[in-house]
């Protein structure tokens, strides 16, 4: 494909959301990277986030946390380029140790993954001897390999279902860890970083989260769903259960970043919101210009964002940047990660 029918092609998909003097740029590096990509044996994988040029060009395979692990788990290209965050490269390497993964910028994080370190889920364990510990994919190897297990939005409650335990460690996303004590029914606690006394160690807590917060998610309130519906009455409200809870039991819907795509994709509502990152709108309009998306995009993530086509375009020229686990680690990061995934999505709730 030459760059004036990528540029074609994003025209068709993006006249309505990226201006036309940018489509013509965006189009020249997507066909650059395109090139280099097979010229370099690489897949590509574009998490739901990236920004419409980037997502409607140059990804192998689009969606959630969950998907992308499980094409990362099974590629037999020998680069992987990971538009995305840095965990999610992380897990990639987890999975698929002899394929060099790249990430292409290093300013990806993630203020759910920097929340918490080996050391505080070590901490936990003595606190709370012998209750098994589920971590969200959204952290760092090293405190993947300190769980017993991990998961993702779309199969959390599956995840702490599957471990047939009274009590449960869940780390380290406050809300999500809130919402899962909901669907499941236990009662969840937040503990200190200060050893509990003794006989609080006999206390029957079903659910030990921590205090880790989605700085994108945790910004939506109430307030933002009542003024929208007061505007817009007939409006279908999706939202990630990185939300609080309160927010999540106002909208019509919670799911996983795939999840949420499905339900829009599969209902006929007048007009949708989605409470998560913005460009996941745009990606959408793009697909389905019959669907009618509100925005509300003064909320972003600074990490996502960070990906763009020119990074991209010089990961694979230069082969940065690359992505490494120690090996101790990873290997023990594999058990957590691969017990997940051999659970599946039958936790998502689409
Ligand atoms: P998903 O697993 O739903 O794609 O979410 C990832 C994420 O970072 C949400 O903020
Ligand atoms: Fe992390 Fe939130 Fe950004 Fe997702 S949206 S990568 S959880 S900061």
């Amino acid at each position: 494909m030459s760059a004036e029918e990528v540029y074609q092609q994003l025209k068709t998909k993006l006249h309505d959301v990226v201006p036309d003097v940018e489509l013509r740029i965006k189009s020249v590096l997507a066909d650059e990277i395109n090139r280099l990509k097979v010229e370099r044996n690489a897949v590509i994988l574009g998490h739901n986030y990236m920004e419409p040029a980037l997502f409607h060009s140059i990804p192998d395979y689009t969606g959630d946390s969950l998907e992308l692990s499980r094409i990362a788990a099974k590629t037999d290209k020998d680069i992987i380029v990971f538009c995305g965050v840095k965990f999610m490269a992380e897990t990639a390497k987890i999975l698929n140790p002899t394929k060099t993964v790249l990430i292409p910028s290093l300013k990806a994080g993630c203020s759910l993954a920097a929340s918490i370190t080996a050391e505080d889920v070590r901490q936990l364990r003595k606190q709370f001897p012998g209750v098994p510990v589920v971590t969200y994919v959204n952290t760092y190897a090293d405190v993947k390999a300190e769980s017993d297990i991990c998961c993702t939005s779309g199969n959390a409650k599956a995840v702490v279902e599957s471990l047939g335990s009274q009590t449960v460690i869940f780390l380290p996303d406050e809300y999500l860890a809130r919402n899962v004590a909901k669907e499941t029914g236990k009662h969840i606690i937040f503990p200190s970083k200060k050893p509990a006394p003794a006989d609080e160690t006999e206390l029957d807590y079903q659910m030990i989260g921590w205090h880790g917060r989605c700085e994108v998610h945790e910004k939506f309130t109430l307030q933002d769903i009542k003024a929208v519906r007061e505007q817009f009455p007939d409006v279908m409200i999706l939202t990630h259960p990185e939300c609080s809870p309160e927010v999540v039991a106002a909208s019509d819907y919670s799911g996983s970043t795939t999840a949420m795509i499905k339900y829009v994709e599969r209902t006929n509502a007048p007009r949708y919101l989605l409470l998560t990152e913005c460009s996941m709108g745009d990606n959408i309009m793009a697909a389905h210009p019959e669907k009618e998306m509100l925005r509300l995009c003064s909320v972003r993530c600074p990490h996502m964002n960070q990906i763009t086509l020119e990074d991209t375009r010089d990961a694979l020229l230069k082969t940065q940047y690359v992505v490494e686990v120690p090996e101790d680690i990873r290997r023990r990061a594999y058990q957590a990660v691969e017990r997940m995934i051999q659970i599946g999505a039958a936790g998502k709730k689409d």
